[in-house]
C-alpha cells in the first residue's frame, strides 16, 4: 500500500475509489484526483450520474468505471477491494422537490452507507471521506430569514432534528463513521456540503433551475417559496478542494462544514440571473412549492482551522461562470419541453 494520506501527500499512483463519481460533484472530484495523479476508480449505478461527465477520462482509460448498485454487498465488496481511500458520494439525492417527495428512496441511503462502510472496513481501506450535507442541521434553527445565523458543527447534537429522511441518513452515516473510527480504528472524515452549484449541475437544484428558467424565457419567472429564503451557494471547485483537504488532514471522523458565509436571498439571486442573461420577465413567487429551510448558511471557521480552506469563488462570479456554461451546453428546445420534469426529478 502507498504511503498514508496526509497534508502535502503525493497522490500519484494512489488507489482511490469515488462512489457516485459520475455525478455533478463526483465528476469534478474525479477530475481533481486524476490531475493529482491518483489511480481513480468510480462506482456508480448511473441513476442520476451521467457517463458524459467522465467522457474524457473513460476515453483515455485514466479512470476505471464499475457500474452497479452499491446496495449490493457483493458489488460494494468488489469495488472497495485494493483501495486505499474511498470518497463516498453515491446517494439517492436530488433537489428540494426530489427530497421532499421521495422519502423512501432517500431512506435507502441508510442501507447504502452501511453496506459501503462495512465493505471498506472489511477490505482494510485506510480512510473513508463522506459527502454529508447541511441537511444534518436542526430544522428549528433555520426558520427565520431575518436572523443572522451561521450553522456551527457543534449545533448538530441531541435531540437531533435533521431535514427529511435524506438528512437523517446523512446524520446516521456521520455517526456510523465516528463509531467505526472509535471502535475499529478506521480513519474517516465527513464534509457537510452546503448547496453546491457550478458547471454540470442539475436543474433540480435552485441555481441551475433559475438559469434554466431564464434560458427558456419562462414568463412569468417562477421562484419557489417566498423568495426570502437565504442560502450560501458554494462553487463546486471550492467543495472539491475542501474534500481533498479533508482526506489529507482529518482522520478521526470529524464532520466539517464546506460552505461560504455569503448570505444570499433567493430573490436577489433570481434578479441577478435575469439581469446577467438580459431576460426581461416578471418574477412570481410560489410559496406552496418545495422550499426547504428559510435560513441555511454555514459557519466555516472549523474548515479554516483544520483544513486551511476558504472558499475562493464569490457567488456573483461563480453564478456568471455557471450561466455561461449552461447557455453554451444546453439545448433550448429540450430544456423547454422537459422543464417541469427536470425541476422535480433526479
Ligand atoms: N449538490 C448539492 O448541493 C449537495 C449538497 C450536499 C450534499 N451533496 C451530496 O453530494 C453527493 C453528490 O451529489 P451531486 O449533487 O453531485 O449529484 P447526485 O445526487 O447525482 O450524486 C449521486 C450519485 O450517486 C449515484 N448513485 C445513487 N444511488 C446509487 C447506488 N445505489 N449505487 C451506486 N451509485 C448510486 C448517482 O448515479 C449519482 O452519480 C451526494 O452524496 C449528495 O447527497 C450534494
Amino acid at each position: 500500500m502507498a504511503a498514508r494520506v496526509q497534508a502535502g501527500s503525493d497522490w500519484s499512483g494512489l488507489p482511490v475509489l469515488v462512489t457516485g463519481g459520475a455525478s455533478f460533484i463526483g465528476s469534478h472530484l474525479v477530475d481533481a484526483l486524476v490531475a493529482r495523479g491518483a489511480r481513480v476508480s468510480v462506482a456508480d449505478d448511473l441513476s442520476s450520474g451521467a457517463l458524459g461527465n467522465l467522457a474524457d477520462h473513460l476515453e483515455t482509460g485514466r479512470v476505471t468505471l464499475h457500474e452497479g448498485d452499491l446496495c449490493s454487498q457483493a458489488f460494494a465488496r468488489d469495488v472497495v477491494a485494493g483501495q486505499q481511500l474511498v470518497f463516498h458520494l453515491a446517494a439517492a439525492h436530488g433537489g428540494r422537490g426530489y427530497l421532499e417527495h421521495n422519502q423512501a428512496a432517500c431512506a435507502r441511503n441508510l442501507m447504502l452507507d452501511g453496506i459501503l462502510f462495512d465493505a471498506a472496513r472489511g477490505a482494510g481501506v485506510e480512510k473513508v471521506v463522506y459527502a454529508s450535507s447541511g441537511c444534518v442541521y436542526p430544522n428549528h434553527l433555520q426558520t427565520r430569514p431575518e436572523e443572522t445565523v451561521y450553522l456551527r458543527e457543534e449545533m448538530v447534537t441531541p435531540p437531533y432534528d435533521a431535514d427529511n429522511t435524506y438528512g437523517w441518513a446523512k446524520l446516521m452515516a456521520e455517526l456510523t463513521l465516528r463509531a467505526y473510527h472509535d471502535d475499529y480504528g478506521m480513519k474517516a472524515a465527513s464534509c457537510r456540503y452546503f448547496t453546491v452549484y457550478g458547471p454540470r449541475g442539475m436543474e433540480n437544484h435552485a441555481v441551475i433551475a433559475m438559469i434554466a428558467r431564464a434560458f427558456v424565457g419562462q414568463n412569468p419567472f417562477e421562484v419557489w417559496g417566498t423568495g426570502e429564503q437565504i442560502r450560501n451557494w458554494t462553487f463546486v471547485s471550492d467543495i472539491v478542494e475542501g474534500t481533498i483537504r479533508a482526506a489529507e488532514r482529518i482522520d478521526d471522523a470529524t464532520a466539517v462544514n464546506l460552505g461560504t458565509m455569503e448570505r444570499i436571498r433567493v430573490l436577489d439571486a433570481a434578479e441577478e440571473v435575469l439581469s446577467y442573461t438580459g431576460v426581461d420577465t416578471e418574477i412570481v413567487t410560489r410559496p406552496e412549492m418545495p422550499t426547504g429551510p428559510y435560513n441555511r448558511v454555514a459557519d466555516n471557521r472549523l474548515a479554516r482551522e483544520l483544513l486551511d480552506w476558504e472558499p475562493q469563488v464569490k457567488f456573483i462570479d461563480g453564478l456568471h461562470r455557471t450561466i455561461d456554461w449552461y447557455f453554451a451546453a444546453r439545448d433550448r428546445t429540450n430544456v423547454g419541453t422537459d422543464l417541469e420534469k427536470l425541476l422535480l426529478e433526479r
